[in-house]
């Protein structure tokens, strides 16, 4: 299965107990880059992660969108947009969250769905990614980089309260 089977949706608020049962997997995944953290990363006592703070808001705050990406109807990934910088410099997209499972990774399933993100709004995005994420910033950059409509890619390295990683900023349409 490719990104050309790729349905990508607005989750409707019935559809939030979806995402967030990916975002268990989501968080497992960045737990491998938590192993120095004391307390994130860990399971609760009833085996699952703690909830995602604030998530409940993506169905409530206009400027917040919960996105479900599927295959043949099976739920394959998720992103959450909001328009929250983490840099000083701000931005009218923000992708905060963006994940596909592993069976369908390395397919072009990210990419298609990135790029339909895209579409869905002109105007400044930005992907910031944690500086462990070495595999997200690669995967960032060339969904910036082929997208047709993209310009003025910037690409800051930031180490401060906001942020420790890679900030992507780019203008689309
Ligand atoms: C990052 C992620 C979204 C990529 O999804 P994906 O569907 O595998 O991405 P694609 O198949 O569309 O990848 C497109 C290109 O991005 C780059 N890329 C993607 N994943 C990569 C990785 N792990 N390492 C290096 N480059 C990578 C490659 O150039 C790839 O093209 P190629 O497979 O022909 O080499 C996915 O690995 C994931 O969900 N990771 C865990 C959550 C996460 O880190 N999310 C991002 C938070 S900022």
């Amino acid at each position: 299965m490719s990104g050309a089977d790729l349905a990508v949706s607005r989750a409707a608020p019935e559809e939030a107990p979806i995402v967030a049962n990916l975002m268990q997997f989501y968080i497992h995944d960045f737990s491998e880059l938590w192993f120095d953290r004391a307390i994130e990363g860990e399971l609760e006592p009833d085996g699952r992660f703690s909830d995602y703070p604030g998530l409940d808001a993506y169905w409530s705050d206009p400027t917040r969108e919960a996105w479900l990406f599927r295959i043949k109807g099976r739920p394959v990934g998720f992103a959450l947009v909001n328009d929250v910088a983490h840099s000083r410099t701000p931005v009218d997209r923000a992708v905060a969250e963006f994940f596909i499972v592993r069976k369908h990774r390395r397919r072009g399933v990210g990419l298609a769905a990135a790029h339909a993100l895209f579409g869905t709004a002109w105007g400044v995005w930005e992907a910031a990614v944690v500086r462990r994420n070495v595999g997200a910033l690669a995967f960032w950059r060339r969904a910036a980089q082929s997208y047709p409509g993209v310009r003025d890619v910037v690409e800051e390295d930031h180490d401060d309260a906001l942020w420790n990683g890679a900030i992507l900023r780019f203008r689309v349409g």
